[in-house]
């Protein structure tokens, strides 16, 4: 048969195969999102996210010393406070779980790239993103009173020694907000890494059951993202570059591949996705079952979201995805 073009050709061996890859991946791209709570020598697996856990900041040790130890350099924390109120103030507090637990981490382990949600759900006893208010008759939440409280969550964060804020509550204004508030507070240095392009999801349900943080009343639509949007998701991370985005964030990751692209083709700043806690959750599950094989599913869904145009992940397998990097099975 007279063939010219045979793509075959170059996925005859193994060595072949790995030089024509097209995308590269290295676990010094890797976040791993971290869960610390009040209290104390505590560590409570979370039942909806089997294998990971809420720690008590004395008892983050262990962790923090396997990533490194697997090249996994950076971890996003989210804070599980004891007291909740109407406004959040636990996610602005000088020693609130967030301020500890930074303070602990980078004075322990300064290697550790330390980037903090900023955002006032998991504060909140309503468990709303922001201030809530009445609105025309409706519960909904107060977008320029909630930038306040962001910003000085920011600042907080900024001033125990975050090395990054990744502001994740999808208010109009919050990256310009944040920015002159760190600025205004001499950190000029820290960079902004803003969930730009969030939808509201059903993929976020185990994190909700993890940082205690489900909304009381009602849902989230009236601030995160419809996911029947394309363009306005390419908006919303038009916007938070022009307000001053260092990284912008597409998630959940899996069902937005399209808009990883997009955004990715639209801007020139990098990428990031978040791999969340309903897709963790959900490998586990088929995984337990014996219905797919974890450690390869794993694999192609953190390859498909780099080759989408990420080109940082933020995964709770980013441990196990280090390993994987290191022993040549991807990357
Ligand atoms: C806080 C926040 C959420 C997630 C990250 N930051 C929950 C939400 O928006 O409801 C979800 C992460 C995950 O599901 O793994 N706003």
């Amino acid at each position: 048969m007279e063939l010219i073009n045979r793509p075959r050709r170059l996925r005859s061996t193994p060595e072949l195969r790995r030089m024509v890859r097209e995308t590269r991946i290295s676990e010094s791209s890797l976040i791993y999102p971290m869960f610390v709570m009040d209290g104390k020598s505590q560590v409570c697996e979370i039942s909806a996210l089997p294998g990971q856990y809420r720690y008590t900041v004395d008892m983050t040790d262990r962790c923090i010393e396997e990533l490194l130890e697997a090249g996994v350099s950076s971890i996003m924390l989210f804070g599980i406070p004891d007291h909740k109120d109407e406004m959040g103030t636990q996610a602005y507090a000088e020693d609130g779980i967030i301020q500890r637990a930074v303070s602990y981490i980078k004075n322990k382990y300064p290697e550790m790239y330390v980037i903090t949600d900023v955002c006032l759900c998991e504060y909140t006893s309503h468990g709303h993103c922001g201030v809530v208010c009445e609105c025309r008759g409706r519960h909904d939440v107060d977008n320029d009173k909630t930038l306040k409280l962001l910003q000085e969550t920011a600042v907080s964060h900024a001033l125990a020694g975050s090395d990054m804020v990744a502001p994740s509550d999808m208010m109009d204004g919050r990256v310009a907000a944040i920015r002159s508030a760190l600025d205004a507070n001499g950190f000029t240095d820290i960079p902004i890494m803003s969930y730009a392009s969030k939808f509201a999801s059903s993929f976020y349900g185990p994190f909700r059951e993890a940082a205690g943080s489900a909304p009381s009343f009602g849902d989230r639509r009236s601030y995160q993202m419809d996911f029947h949007n394309r363009r306005e998701a390419i908006k919303e991370a038009l916007l938070d570059v022009e307000e001053g985005a260092d990284i912008v964030m597409v998630k959940p990751c899996m069902s937005c591949q399209d808009i990883i692209r997009d955004v990715y083709e639209r801007t020139d700043i990098p990428v990031a996705t978040y791999s969340v806690s309903g897709e963790y959750a959900m490998v586990k599950a088929a995984a337990e079952k014996g219905w797919v094989d974890e450690k390869k599913i794993m694999c192609e869904m953190a390859v498909s979201a780099y080759r989408a145009g990420a080109s940082i992940y933020e995964t709770y397998y980013a441990k196990e995805l280090a390993e994987c990097i290191r022993e040549g099975i991807i990357g």
